[in-house]
C-alpha cells in the first residue's frame, strides 16, 4: 500500500516511523511519503492560506498549493507504479470514519491524505479532484482538532493494522469491536494476563476453567454488559437476529426489554450499572 500525505506540518508525521506502522514500512508492507505543502507555495512568505470570501474568523486554505501539490503527487505516484489512488480528506464536517471505513480503505492500493489547519480548504479544491478519483471526507469524531494531522495518524493505523500479514495473529482482529462478525457491534469486554492475583486481585474463575463454550459465554455476556453501559445506541440499534437465548436474557438483567419489532429498549425502570 502507498500512502501520501500532504502537509504543512511534516514532522507531525513522524509517528509513522514507529511501532505497528514503523515496522511495516520497514518491511517494505508500506510505501509511506509525506509531503510538504508550502514547497508548492509560491511566494516569498510560502503562504498557504487566505481571508475567506464573505467575511467570518480565521483563514481559508488557498487553492493553487493544494491543486499543484495534489497534481505532482499523483504524477510521481503513477510513475512510481501506484494506481488507484483515493483522497482521504479529514474534516470535522466529513463522514463518521469506523471500522467499516478502514476496512474499505485497507483494501485500497494508494490513500492520499490531505490534513487541513486553520477553516479548511477552499471547497473548489475538493470539486476539482472529486472528478478524477474517489473522495472519502472522513470526521474521527465530534470535537474539533487544530488540525487534520492527527486524524491522518488515527486514520492511517486502523487500515494498516487490517493489511495481511501486519498484525503477528490474523485472528487479533476478528473480535474486535465494530468488527464484523461474531461479535459485530458490540464493544469488547475486558481482558486479563499472568499473574493470576495482583494486588489481591484475582481473574475471573471461568478464564482458568479451560471450558471454551463456557469462556466463549462469558465473554459474549461481558461485551453486553459493556456496550449497554457504555454504548446503549449500539444495543438499541443491533439487529434481534443476532441475539440468541442467552444474550436475551443477559439483556433482560441489565434492563433490556424488545419492543413491538424485536429491537431492544431500554426498560425505564433500568437501572444503570
Ligand atoms: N480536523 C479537525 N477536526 C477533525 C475531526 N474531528 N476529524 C477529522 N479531521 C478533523
Amino acid at each position: 500500500m502507498r500512502l501520501d500525505v500532504l502537509t504543512i506540518f511534516p514532522e507531525y508525521l513522524e509517528p509513522l516511523n514507529v511501532s505497528l506502522v514503523g515496522k511495516a514500512r520497514a518491511r517494505g508492507q508500506l510505501d509511506v511519503q509525506v509531503h510538504d505543502l508550502r514547497a508548492w507555495a509560491r511566494d516569498r512568505h510560502h503562504t498557504v492560506d487566505d481571508t475567506p470570501y464573505g467575511g467570518g474568523p480565521g483563514m481559508v486554505m488557498k487553492t493553487e498549493p493544494w491543486g499543484e501539490a495534489l497534481d505532482t503527487t499523483l504524477a510521481d505516484g503513477y510513475e512510481n507504479g501506484a494506481h488507484d489512488p483515493v483522497l482521504v480528506v479529514p474534516t470535522p464536517s466529513g463522514r463518521p470514519f469506523t471500522q467499516e471505513c478502514a476496512v474499505a480503505l485497507s483494501a485500497r492500493p494508494w490513500l492520499i491524505f490531505t490534513p487541513a489547519r486553520y477553516e479548511g480548504i477552499d471547497r473548489r479544491v475538493m470539486d476539482e479532484y472529486a472528478t478524477r478519483l474517489p473522495v472519502h471526507e472522513v470526521s474521527i469524531g465530534d470535537y474539533v482538532l487544530a488540525g487534520g494531522e492527527a486524524a491522518v495518524l488515527v486514520v492511517t493505523e486502523a487500515v494498516v493494522r487490517l493489511l495481511p500479514g501486519v498484525l503477528g495473529n490474523a485472528e487479533s482482529h476478528r473480535d474486535d469491536s465494530f468488527a464484523p462478525g461474531a461479535m459485530a457491534d458490540l464493544l469488547e469486554g475486558p481482558v486479563y494476563t499472568k499473574p493470576p492475583e495482583w494486588r489481591g486481585r484475582e481473574i475471573p474463575e471461568v478464564l482458568l476453567s479451560g471450558h471454551h463454550g463456557r469462556i466463549a459465554r462469558w465473554r459474549r455476556d461481558e461485551a453486553l454488559r459493556r456496550t449497554s453501559a457504555h454504548r446503549p445506541d449500539l444495543i438499541e440499534r443491533c439487529d434481534p437476529s443476532a441475539l440468541d437465548k442467552k444474550d436475551r436474557e443477559t439483556l433482560s438483567i441489565l434492563g433490556w426489554a424488545p419492543g413491538p419489532d424485536g429491537r431492544f429498549w431500554r426498560r425505564p425502570d433500568a437501572v444503570e450499572e
